[in-house]
């Protein structure tokens, strides 16, 4: 393999790319780019990977979820709060239902780029250049917005720092304290169509922690209770940006990404000899790699050679997207050929990119056929003897009408009412959490399958 740089990937065939009309008006920007301080810090990466390597070891659970795309417009704090909110909760009832650590990941502070199908959109006689994100244009179909604009990049890393700056604070200031997380859950139970269903547990939790407050074991004596790692992660698609962002972390003399803890490369950039796997394969951080159908056992060994060379557990993450009625014909093969070659990994399950259907004109995902990938996800785990280590969602802490389904029954009609979302539609606050209590069933039943599991801790 040839030498690697942060603009090594410059050299390579790439897809995906914006047609910027002033290329140095976007080389004067990524100049100044890289003179800015890093997002994340390298020693927080090591960490994330250290913990997604206890869920390579099949001894934790990876969540990651958050919009398909951040937009500018929707920057504040309450979308950030409510979002959090929801997404500790899952948490909460992932870790007691399958009585493992979970690895808290949010697809936030950078989501910003986005992959399209088609370079242009026509509506009537206009065509204009498709929305790729509200890093490189704007999503309103008129020529100013769609023309990518350097600028942006400047936004969308001042805006990922102001929301890694709240996650932070929210994530060790208090408010991710079990208790109060707890409560939120109790009062979704009370609220949910479906709350029966849930009780058992969140009961089963409440005793728990009145059992932890009597034996004095509570947030003032014990700092976990209130405090948690969270991690930031993006698809690494915009590499002008990322480029920029990549700097040597002085204590390893190693090269990170700083854009966020983790990235991933998406199902249409994963070309083994192009530009993404390029860059990817030269920074230290966890990476995500998405898998949907066209993906081969060879292909798939041929990307883990370049992506996890020294078979590191905790570098790479699979994450299966594949739909529901594709995954357990899809997922059995690679998960044989990783097993068959002793290659260390965590597999996650989007079950959000592979059920899109059109309804009445708008996009939207079938809760049931969510469940159902997942369901299958684990099945397939079951029978491989293999870790169903993870779950990657869309979602919002927000009350939108994007996905039909779930207790609060969506249907076809109410699409329109909230249908919010910049790109893929997403689960909503409540749809959310039920995912989460239905995966805890399932994580509960493997790991009544498997009893001598040992319990690790983060
Ligand atoms: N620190 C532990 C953890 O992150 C426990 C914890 C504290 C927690 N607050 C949380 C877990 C909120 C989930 C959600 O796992
Ligand atoms: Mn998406």
């Amino acid at each position: 393999m040839t030498k690697w740089s942060p603009n090594s990937w410059r050299n390579k065939p790439i897809e995906q790319v914006p047609a910027y009309p002033d290329q140095a008006a976007l080389a004067e920007v990524e100049a100044r780019m890289a003179t800015y301080p890093p997002l994340v810090f390298a020693g927080e990466a090591r960490k994330l990977k250290r913990q997604l390597a206890t869920v390579a070891d099949g001894e934790g659970f990876l969540l990651q979820g958050g919009d398909c795309a951040e937009s500018f417009a929707e920057h504040g704090a309450d979308n950030i709060r409510d979002f959090f909110r929801v997404f500790l909760q899952m948490a909460v009832v992932l870790t007691f239902g399958g009585a493992q650590p979970v690895v808290k990941v949010g697809r936030i502070a950078g989501q910003f780029a986005k992959p399209r199908s088609s370079d242009i959109e026509a509506k009537g006689e206009v065509s204009l250049p498709s929305y790729r994100g509200d890093i490189i244009n704007g999503i309103d179909f008129t020529e100013g917005s769609r023309t990518p604009d350097p600028a942006r990049q400047d936004m969308a890393y001042r805006q990922s720092a102001a929301t890694l700056n709240l996650l932070r604070a929210f994530a060790q200031g208090g408010f991710a304290n079990l208790e109060n997380v707890h409560k939120w859950m109790v009062g979704f139970i009370a609220d949910s169509p479906q709350g029966e269903r849930y009780q058992a547990l969140a009961d089963r939790i409440s005793e728990t922690m009145d059992f932890m407050r009597a034996i004095g074991i509570n947030a003032e004596s014990h700092p976990s209770l209130r405090e948690t790692d969270f991690y930031t992660s993006h698809e690494a698609l915009l590499l002008g940006y990322e480029e920029a962002l990549t700097r040597v972390d002085s204590t390893s003399g190693e090269w990170y990404a700083t854009s966020g803890h983790m990235i991933w490369i998406g199902d249409r950039t994963r070309q083994p000899d192009h530009a993404h796997v390029e860059y990817c394969r030269g920074v230290k951080n966890p990476l995500g790699l998405k898998c949907g159908p066209s993906l081969e056992p060879d292909g798939l060994l041929r990307l883990i050679d370049a992506l996890n060379p020294e078979n590191e557990a905790g570098r790479l993450t699979l994450i299966a997207r594949f739909g529901a009625d594709m995954v357990e014909d899809n997922l059995p093969k690679l998960i044989r050929a990783v097993e068959k070659e002793g290659r260390k990994v965590v597999w996650s399950c989007d079950p959000m990119h592979g059920n899109t259907i059109s309804l009445n004109g708008y996009k939207t995902r079938p809760f049931d056929r969510i469940l159902q990938e997942v369901e299958g996800f684990f099945a397939v785990h079951r029978a491989e003897g293999t870790h169903p280590g993870g779950i990657h969602i869309e979602m919002t802490g927000k009350n939108v009408t994007e996905c039909t389904g779930g207790a609060r029954a969506i249907s076809a009609d109410d699409l329109h009412d909230r249908y919010h979302t910049h790109c893929d539609p997403r689960l909503n606050a409540d749809q959310a959490l039920e995912l989460a209590f239905l995966v805890a069933e399932l994580l509960k039943k493997d790991a009544a399958a498997h009893p001598q599991k040992k319990v690790a801790a983060l």
